[in-house]
């Protein structure tokens, strides 16, 4: 499997919870490295450019009221596979249908904080990071 790049982004809700330890952890047992990160709070402007695409979706305003209302960490990730394997360890969009054990039936209760973000394709994680990281503050190792 090819070495792959995603964009996380751990929620307000959950930095709030003090899960950010709890949450980069599951990355790193999983094998992905964090290859940049940041604590950012995000304007209006910036979250909904980053959610531009959902513009028309009745939540939208919603989601953008939620990702401003307190600081997030967003971070590169690393490895084999870590857009699919990100996405495994989120579990689904809506916490009450997520797996057993995975980031959002441990850490979030509602799909409108639901505690992390993650890319969904290779064009969504390569948008998705040059938002928000330039390439001197990404680190390969
Ligand atoms: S879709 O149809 O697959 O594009 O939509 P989905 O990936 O399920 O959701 C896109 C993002 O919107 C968030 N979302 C919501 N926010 C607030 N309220 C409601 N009802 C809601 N439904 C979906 C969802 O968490 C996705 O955000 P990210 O950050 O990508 O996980």
């Amino acid at each position: 499997m090819a070495t792959e790049r995603t964009l996380s982004i751990i929620k307000p809700d959950a930095v709030a919870k003090n899960a950010i330890g709890d949450i980069i952890a599951r990355f790193e047992k999983a094998g992905l490295r964090v290859v940049a990160a940041k604590m950012v709070q995000l304007s209006e402007e910036k979250a909904g450019g980053f959610y531009a695409e959902h513009k028309e979706r009745p939540f939208f305003k919603d989601l953008v009221g939620f990702m401003t209302s307190g600081p997030v960490v967003v971070q590169v990730l690393e490895g084999e596979g870590a857009i699919a394997k990100n996405r495994d360890l989120m579990g689904a969009t809506n916490p009450k249908e997520a797996a057993p054990g995975t980031i959002r039936a441990d850490f979030a209760e509602t799909i409108d904080a639901n505690a992390v973000h993650g890319s969904d394709s290779a064009e969504s994680a390569e948008r998705e990071i040059s938002y928000f990281f330039g390439n001197d503050e990404i680190c390969p190792r």
